[in-house]
């Protein structure tokens, strides 16, 4: 079974066990034996299955079980015990003479049924407000507040409920005490601690990302370069943010936050050697703006995290960014202040760098405005006239914070490309949906087919979530065959299944699409358990979404040295799903819930860790800098799914509490 089946089913066997242990003490406690025994029997077989379930997801990975094993099964299972062999017999007993008073109600009856109610939904409160990882302090705290309800049920004799009492005060506190231990602000990920320590070595000296000496350099000095490369010219932009009103194809009006009054911005092209440079102005962005280049890894200086790299460039404002085109690929640049409303609202554009293709080469970032879904600005299918055999390139960017599902009918076509960079022996495509996470991109190519004689209707056609053709290509002249077997381009798509890139394009072993694998000496090991729980996000409790229990900016930072081999672990325990994007670094794939991909390598810098899932990944820290590792999903990173990744001697002049 999938770990998301476990998952609900474990939580299903929880809620069950719950109300049966409270429904039986209820029921005793109101003479009722026959139901209460009947409750009862199945409490018994509910607890058993939560043992069960327990224990299968423990072997899905210690962390879908952890705080399970240790305080929910427990609790439960010595509260159930007392409860089977004091109130089991009695309550068989009643049920058997109904009509005789003071069995059924006897405290030693109610009191153990009731008592391992509270246990289970202790454990039930344990996983769904707190979770991974379970602490001494959560424990006792849950322990103390189970025996409270015991004793307030139970009302013992006054010795007894004395100490009683005082055993619990005393659990209590020592748990309430615990949750006030300072918390530990960084994670070395087990690397070498200082770099002063790594100095002693002297054999990273001037390459550890540090000062001329090896002392600390500010991020705000990791700055693009003044010239392009030899061959390369200068891309100057001016992008200002202000609010205004759009104009969707259909001519619906959205009221918009703006790059020079359009969303998407303005599309920013550059070739490999060219230096883009973009003066961000802000006109009326209240609470500011940055640029961050999602997925192009620029010095970190020039990646636009306000609090972090730079301070958000308020209303009257400017700032330049600089960088190298180093790489040829499908990007996107997005504001990452106040990110979750300000990129909904329309601050984001494309950043495609090349040679772009021969033939037709499209561009449709897809995006909800008001409801509807949007391709570049197009609330309605674009339409493409292309000649046929003209290579076409699609390249499709996801800027909205779900996965949306695209397929393409009429023609099969290959996935080259993702999140900018080429697989590896794409294979031909045809009647498959591909999901693309938010965040991330697709390119897509195919040869432009001939259409049927007689009719100038698309045959190619692109559809977003199975409903909304997103572009449509028409021949500009008939011919008399087409392309044998493909699907037609009107076909339904929804029964298409889903593409597992994992095991798309073909492998290889090593060199440079392949400097590691999950057999590699790594320097340092994370791991980020996803999940959803009552947090400090900002200082403000909330019920937030959580990494390693914790919320932004509370998780402590993952500390890296210059050439570090990282390895990063992200597990989704919770019921959505999280597009995991670091800043500043593509990651190679390791493996995917134990299993390494069979196809192309996969490198990506946004990939969806579904409920249940556990991705490793890794990468080589050779950008220096102070970088942000969040959710993609800009409202569950503003809801605390966020923290920060920071190389060994880099410095911020900003608070560093704020990431947009
Ligand atoms: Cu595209 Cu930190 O984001
Ligand atoms: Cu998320």
């Amino acid at each position: 079974m999938a770990t998301d089946q476990l998952m609900a089913l474990d939580l299903l066997a929880a809620v069950v066990t719950t109300a049966a242990w409270l429904g039986a003490g209820v029921a005793a406690a109101l003479r009722r034996p026959r139901l209460a025994l009947s409750l009862f029997a199945a409490a018994v077989p509910a607890s058993l299955a939560r043992v069960g379930s327990v224990f299968a997801l423990s072997r899905a990975g210690w962390w879908f079980a952890q705080e399970k094993v240790t305080v929910a099964l427990p609790l439960l299972l010595v509260t159930g015990l007392v409860a089977t062999v004091l109130a089991g017999p009695r309550l068989a007993l009643a049920a058997r003479r109904p009509s005789e008073p003071g069995s059924a109600e006897s405290p030693a009856v109610v009191v153990p049924l009731l008592s391992t109610g509270y246990a289970a939904a202790a454990g039930l409160v344990v996983t769904l407000v707190f979770g991974y990882p379970a602490t001494w302090s959560m424990a006792l705290i849950t322990v103390a507040i189970v025996a409270t309800a015991v004793l307030v049920t139970w009302r013992p004799a006054s010795v007894w409920r004395r100490t009683a009492t005082a055993a619990t005060t005393v659990t209590g506190l020592i748990g309430a005490g615990l949750a006030f231990l300072p918390a530990e602000a960084t994670d070395t990920g087990g690397g070498m601690g200082h770099p002063a320590i790594r100095d002693t070595h002297g054999e990273h000296e001037g390459h550890e990302g540090l000062g001329e000496r090896g002392g600390p350099v500010a991020v705000t000095s990791l700055r693009g370069p003044a010239a392009p490369a030899p061959g390369g010219t200068i891309r100057r932009y001016t992008l200002t943010a202000r609010t205004a009103t759009i104009t969707l194809s259909s001519g619906q009006r959205v009221a918009a936050w703006t790059f020079n009054g359009q969303a998407p911005g303005p599309p920013i092209t550059a070739a490999v050697g060219d230096l883009v440079e973009v003066r961000l102005r802000n006109a009326d962005i209240g609470p500011g703006v940055t640029l961050h280049w999602h997925g192009y890894d620029v010095p970190s200086g020039e990646d636009g995290v306000p609090g972090l790299t730079q301070e958000a460039t308020l209303p009257g404002r400017e700032f330049v960014y600089r960088f190298l085109a180093d790489r040829t690929g499908t990007y996107w640049y997005h504001t990452h202040e106040v990110s979750d409303r300000g990129v909904r609202m329309g601050l984001y554009g494309t950043l495609v760098v090349g040679p772009r293709s021969t033939g037709v080469d499209v561009t449709v970032p897809v995006h909800t405005f008001a409801g509807r879904l949007v391709f570049g600005d197009h609330d309605q299918p674009i339409d493409q006239r292309v000649a046929p055999g003209t290579p076409v390139r699609l390249r499709l960017i996801n800027t909205d914070n779900t996965p949306h599902r695209f397929t393409l009918g009429g023609t099969p076509y290959r996935l080259v490309s993702v999140d900018g960079t080429d697989l590896n022996g794409p294979g031909e495509l045809d009647r498959v949906g591909l999901r693309l996470p938010a965040g991330g991109r697709y390119d897509l190519s195919f040869t432009m087919p001939p259409a049927p004689a007689g009719s100038s209707a698309p045959v190619a056609v692109l559809k977003a979530d199975d409903r909304t053709a997103a572009v449509r290509f028409t021949p500009t002249m008939e011919s008399t065959s087409i392309a044998p077997g493909a699907a037609r381009s009107d076909e339904d798509t929804s029964g298409w299944p889903e593409l597992d890139l994992t095991r798309y394009g073909t492998a290889v072993a090593n060199g440079d699409a392949m400097p590691f694998s999950a057999a590699s000496r790594f320097d340092r090991r994370f791991t980020l358990v996803l999940d959803r729980g009552l947090a400090l996000v900002g200082g403000r409790p909330m019920y937030a979404h959580t990494v390693n229990g914790r919320a932004f900016p509370s998780i402590p930072t993952q500390m890296v040295s210059t050439g570090d081999l990282v390895r990063m672990t992200v597990v989704n325990r919770g019921r959505e799903t999280h597009p995991w994007h670091l800043h500043g670094h593509r990651v190679l794939v390791l493996a995917r819930d134990g299993r390494a991909p069979s196809g192309s390598p996969l490198w990506l810098d946004t990939f969806d860790v579904r409920p249940g899932e556990v991705w490793e990944v890794a990468f080589r820290a050779t950008n220096p800098g102070l970088w942000m590792n969040h959710c993609h999903n800009l409202s569950h990173a503003d809801q605390g799914m966020a923290l920060h990744l920071a190389y060994e001697g880099v410095t911020t002049p900003f608070h560093g509490t704020h990431g947009g």
